[in-house]
């Protein structure tokens, strides 16, 4: 949640500020704003809006032909205090010391404010940052400012990424981590600091991740980073090897439409880094202790989201291929209240796209204090996941910008069945007939979604046809019912249509009273062992008058009269159904949002990277 950018160096810091702002919007959209540091002044700008139109504002502003060397910007996704401008990041302290700006939520914020106002500070809005902002200003006397940044950071509960500029210390930007992102970089004559990596990859690959309870100092000549308690820490950098056109719109018209199209070529990257012709190949990407997998019981897999269907895809596929394993999914803010089981014959796998949710970071917390065994699988190299876990996996899908996730699903899936692949082979569960049947069916995946895409127009004159439906049903079996979840998810994100997901079975004990004839239902019938029993269940829907939309196996003309329409997609092995599934499911929601001309990437009151629980 949140955005920010930070920037000191020897040229103009409003473009490099508003560019990062651009391009970490997605992590919240509600207002903007930026601080920039002239000789003798800082100018705070702010707005209820987009970034578009901060940078509008900022452009007509006249700074007296002045160049700000230094400043910092924020995105908003607002939790405490209304959408208005005052609540707008940055905020600035009474005594116009401190100007900062926050990502998180501090916890102990009134009581806070209530003590400085008690002491005659005059706040001037209902943030929860603004105290820390006051705080600050009480707490600094002038010189170096790590002391009064060390008690600020003590003085703090709940989870804070800040960015701050204190009046007298140019050329000096102070940062600080608990509990939410935070990276930094220096390119040789400028240091930067972002929420997010993909806002600094036109300057530098090589970045600093901020470790929880961390302060930096930022100047032009380099970064300084010290403990909660001032003590100075030596960081290494990570290299990122995400190239800063994969986080461009390209020709398209939105990153969600790319992302969908990228797919095919993100599951071959994914694909042939684990896998040979016929047999799962993780013995370089995944180094487990010896008779770990011997050992295990029980197997978690936790996540938010989208991820959290890829969780449920991927525990489905492990109880079908090992019945003496206790395997379960959970959704991570659930998992917490559950008696999860303690000690190393449990194994736990945390699913996360940016690897900061957190929510699945503080399960995976909670699962270490239990002695648990933990592997994570993120798309972001150096994520809190990606550095706080035993073993860590990439699901190499390249920056996701569009909030609705796609690429990152399928990536997930791929990445999480070849997972459970090996480790059941580990375990001496595996069949070498179902190791090369699935293998092989994973590998011909890329090019089956290809055929798939190449079907779009169609998917777009039914999602025309249908927009104007009240709302969807999907329906399907086994591995199909996280397909379901996933399809209903994509329209309610994004077009915000009223969309359920229900297992074919339970229509008939209760949601089928709702079908009539503007309730579309879209029903997941591959040619498998269910295909009968759901075309009983699609019957049911039909004898209602609800429009039935089919997703059906190329060649499976049968089911033609049926449906009112069918998508085809190519045969593949049941298991991996979703895998192929998902993309016309994926391209109809894109193309119902744009039918109704919703905000496709930046959908209302959504954020991309979850960081407060
Ligand atoms: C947010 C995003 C979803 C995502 C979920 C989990 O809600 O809008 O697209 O699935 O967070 O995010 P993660 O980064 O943990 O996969």
């Amino acid at each position: 949640m949140c955005g920010i950018m930070g920037y000191v160096g020897k040229n103009d810091a409003t473009q490099v500020i508003l560019n990062g702002l651009a391009k970490q919007e997605y992590r919240g959209y509600d207002s903007a704003g930026l601080a920039l540091r002239f000789d003798d002044s800082i100018k705070n700008i702010k707005i209820v809006g987009r970034v578009s139109e901060l940078k509008k504002l900022v452009e007509a502003s006249d700074f007296g032909g002045a160049v700000p060397a230094s400043g910092m910007g924020h995105t908003r996704w607002a939790t405490h205090g209304g959408v208005n401008v005052t609540n707008a990041h940055p905020h600035e302290s009474a005594d116009g010391n401190i100007v900062l700006l926050h990502n998180g939520i501090i916890e102990n914020a009134r009581e806070i404010r209530v003590k400085l106002e008690a002491e005659g500070v005059v706040f001037a809005s209902d943030t929860d940052t603004e105290s820390a902002c006051q705080l600050l200003a009480k707490l600094y006397h002038g010189g170096d400012a790590l002391p009064a940044m060390t008690k600020l950071c003590d003085s703090l509960t709940g989870a804070f990424a800040f960015v701050i500029l204190i009046r007298d210390r140019p050329g000096e930007i102070w940062c600080a981590r608990k509990g939410s992102p935070l990276v930094v970089a220096h390119d040789g004559g400028a240091s930067y600091c972002a929420s997010d990596p993909t806002a600094l990859l036109d300057y530098t690959h090589d970045l600093f991740f901020m470790e929880e309870g961390e302060i930096a100092r930022l100047t032009e000549d380099g970064c300084g980073f010290f403990g909660f308690d001032g003590s100075p820490r030596e960081k290494q950098s990570i290299f990122l090897q995400w190239d800063s056109v994969m986080a461009d719109k390209g020709h398209y018209e939105h990153f969600m439409r790319k992302e969908i199209d990228e797919q095919p070529d993100v599951l071959r990257l994914t694909i042939e880094a684990h896998t040979d012709i016929t047999s799962v190949d993780m013995e370089k990407t995944l180094k487990l202790p010896p008779g770990l997998m011997s050992r295990i019981s029980r197997v978690q897999f936790v996540a938010c989201g989208t991820s959290y269907y890829a969780a449920l895809t991927a525990c489905n596929l492990m109880e079908s291929l090992d019945d003496t394993l206790n395997v379960r999914a959970d959704v991570a803010s659930e998992y917490r209240y559950r008696n999860i089981g303690r000690g190393d014959d449990t194994l736990a796998i945390f699913i996360s796209q940016s690897g900061e949710t957190a929510d699945t970071l503080s399960a995976a917390r909670i699962a270490k204090s239990k002695g648990v065994h933990r592997i994570a699988i993120t798309n972001v190299r150096g994520s809190t996941l990606d550095r706080e876990v035993d073993h860590s996996l990439l699901s190499l899908a390249g920056p996701e910008i569009g909030v609705a996730a796609t690429k990152t699903f399928t990536a997930q899936v791929a990445l999480l069945s070849i997972l459970v692949l090996q480790l059941l082979k580990l375990r001496g569960a595996l069949s070498t007939t179902d190791e090369a049947r699935l293998i092989g069916g994973l590998r011909s995946i890329p090019t089956k979604q290809q055929a798939i895409l190449a079907r779009d127009l169609d998917i777009k004159a039914l999602a025309e046809k249908y927009a104007d439906s009240k709302g969807f049903f999907f329906i399907g079996r086994r591995e199909n019912v996280p397909l379901t979840l996933e399809g209903a998810l994509k329209l309610k994100e994004i077009a915000y249509l009223p969309s359920e997901a229900y297992a074919a079975g339970e229509m008939k004990h209760g949601p089928i009273a709702m079908l009539d004839e503007k309730l579309t239902v879209v029903a997941i019938v591959p040619q498998n062992d269910l295909r009968e029993k759901m075309l009983s269940n699609v019957a049911e829907c039909r004898a209602r008058n609800a429009p039935i939309i089919l997703l059906a196996t190329d060649g499976d003309d049968g089911v033609k009269a049926i449906g009112n329409d069918v998508i085809f997609v190519p045969a593949t092995e049941k298991e991996l159904f979703p895998l192929l599934g998902v993309v016309p499911l994926q391209l109809f929601a894109y193309h119902v949002a744009k039918t109704l001309g919703r905000d496709i990437d930046m959908p209302r009151n959504l954020a991309k990277s979850v960081t407060v629980e």
